[in-house]
């Protein structure tokens, strides 16, 4: 018996004194105190962005937190984040994966969740120089010019209604659709909706999938970090096993659909399923990487362009100078007899310098993704285990007074008087970070977001509901990895266009 409790006590010590020596190995940087198991998952309030950015201010501008056992290290400073995502880039361009993303990415086999290495090159190659190229960018230009149109008819359709006059819309629900509807066309090559503004059945599938990952996932997201929490989601996770079986099981159909098309009638279309498929050979790709890759683009490049339009109307309700002066610049530019296009963005500053506000005060993605430490290194003197996750936080850099002349004031002229690049060179700056792994769709989503905001301010006078002031209208962030307004904008929408301008720019499938 005494012997018995002599080897528990001795096991215990081990225990004790390893878990110290990989404390103190390491001079880490200075953060809250965690405790065991738990970390500092008690102390986190649920908008991790506001959290961390208050946490800056009692540990400075890098500091240590942890989530369950796993160390999470933040970044608050431009000199800091050039280090993470410039200088010793190559050595944090890891990612860590939770137990449901290695499932849904097949142990990183996409690119989103790949780690650093020659799958990672090859695929990111793949995407720079086919996906994204210039070329192609301007090929799918139709589908975004189709579907924010079709937006700009919704819209008025549903303001026109006598039942709506004078009353606020909630803006979301079609920007949602818009996005849905030219991601999808963009990734799977379909428009899915039916010649009534019906989603289809194949719609209905795809957005069920998408939702119930969502659902799933963030029931047991602090499971994640806690190992044996997991057994309490079983179901859930098996659910979501479930789940990724779907969503493989429509991919491949869809596939199918594109292989019988393309030997049908010998042509190859520019969207991503098919320039996958076509390239399927020469980039040595397995099937689970044309999968993963199609629904990262879906699952990136979704939300985050809604977000960032969302914000931008509020903005534009709350600042009716800054909405007037685009307005002013559309009239003069465009006129008042055509619509906008995309090749109209070169002449429009005023509207591009408004969209780079947009993303500086709103970065859809404030933390970034998390980089993971592929070995041991330093960073402003400190000690990054490897295995450790980096986060920098964009959203606190572009609106750090010591960087920035009133820095919440929405006022896009600052982009008049400085030029500040928004592609990751400047780092007060990162909406779509910076280094190896910055977003390989910026283009696409600046393009994007700056047509659908030149629509709506030239098609719409934008104004806050009746009886509701600009300066009450909330402004706080929903908690999340992708920032959501917490309270979905509504807002009167009042046409200042003719009539027939409101119709949709339909494209067939290109
Ligand atoms: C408003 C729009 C968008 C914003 C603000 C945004 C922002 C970001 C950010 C911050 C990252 C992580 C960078 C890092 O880890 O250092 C990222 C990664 C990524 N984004 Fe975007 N993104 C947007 C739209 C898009 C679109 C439209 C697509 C594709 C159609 C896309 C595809 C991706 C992919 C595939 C990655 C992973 C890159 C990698 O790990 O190498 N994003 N994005």
């Amino acid at each position: 018996m005494a012997a018995a409790a002599l080897i528990g006590a001795c096991i215990l010590a081990i225990f004790i004194a390893y878990k110290l020596y990989q404390r103190f190995r390491y001079k880490l940087p200075p953060g809250p105190r965690p405790l065991p198991y738990f970390g500092n998952l008690y102390d986190l309030k649920p908008l991790l962005v506001r959290c961390f950015t208050d946490w800056s201010q009692i540990y400075g501008p890098i500091f240590s937190v942890y989530f369950g056992s796993h160390l999470g290290i933040v970044v608050n400073s431009p000199e800091l984040a050039k280090e993470v995502l410039k200088d010793k880039d190559q050595l944090l361009a890891n990612r860590s994966r939770t137990h449901q993303i290695n499932k849904v990415s097949k142990n990183g086999m996409d690119l989103i969740w790949s780690d650093y290495g020659p799958h990672y090159v090859k695929v990111r190659k793949l995407c720079t120089l086919e996906l994204f190229s210039a070329k192609r960018i301007e090929a799918l230009r139709p589908i975004r010019e189709d579907e924010v149109t079709y937006m700009v008819e919704s819209m008025f359709n549903d303001c026109v209604k006598p039942e709506n006059k004078g009353k606020a819309l909630v803006l979301r629900k079609h920007l949602e659709m818009m996005a849905f509807l030219h991601i999808t066309r963009l990734s799977f090559g379909k428009r899915f909706m039916d010649s009534k503004g019906v989603v289809d059945a194949q719609g209905e599938e795809l957005k069920d999938i998408l939702n119930s990952s969502i659902k799933l996932s963030s029931k047991k997201s602090i499971a994640e970090f806690i190992p044996w929490l997991l057994y309490l989601f079983k179901a859930e996770s098996e659910a979501l096993a479930k789940n990724n079986t779907r969503s493989d099981d429509f991919t491949k159909k869809i596939m199918e659909e594109h292989n019988l098309a393309r030997q049908k009638t010998g042509n190859t279309k520019s969207h991503f399923f098919d320039a996958l498929l076509t390239l399927q050979k020469e980039y040595d790709l397995v099937e689970d990487t044309v999968i993963g890759l199609l629904w990262d683009m879906i699952s990136a490049g979704m939300d985050t362009t809604t977000i960032v339009v969302e914000w931008g109307m509020a903005e534009m309700v709350r600042n009716p100078r800054v909405q007037q002066k685009v307005q002013e610049e559309l009239d003069r530019v465009v006129g008042k007899d055509r619509i906008m296009t995309e090749s109209d963005i070169p002449n429009l500053p005023y509207l591009q310098c408004m969209v780079k506000e947009c993303f500086r005060m709103h970065p859809p993605t404030p933390l970034m993704l998390p980089h993971k430490a592929g070995t041991d290194v330093k960073i402003g003197g400190y000690d990054i285990p490897q295995g450790a996750t980096v986060r920098v936080n964009v959203w606190s850099l572009a609106r750090d007074p010591k960087l920035w002349d009133a820095p919440l004031e929405f006022r896009p002229e600052r982009f008049q008087e400085e030029d500040i690049d928004i592609k990751g060179t400047d780092y007060r700056f990162l909406p779509f970070g910076s280094g190896r792994r910055i977003c390989p769709g910026a283009q696409l989503a600046i393009n994007l977001v700056t047509s659908t905001l030149g629509h709506m301010l030239h098609h719409f006078e934008l104004a806050p509901p009746n009886g509701v002031r600009v300066e009450d209208i909330d402004l706080m962030e929903q908690p999340g990895t992708v920032t959501y307004l917490r309270t979905p904008l509504e807002a009167v929408l009042t046409p200042r266009l003719p009539a027939d301008l409101y119709k949709r720019v339909a494209v067939g499938n290109i």
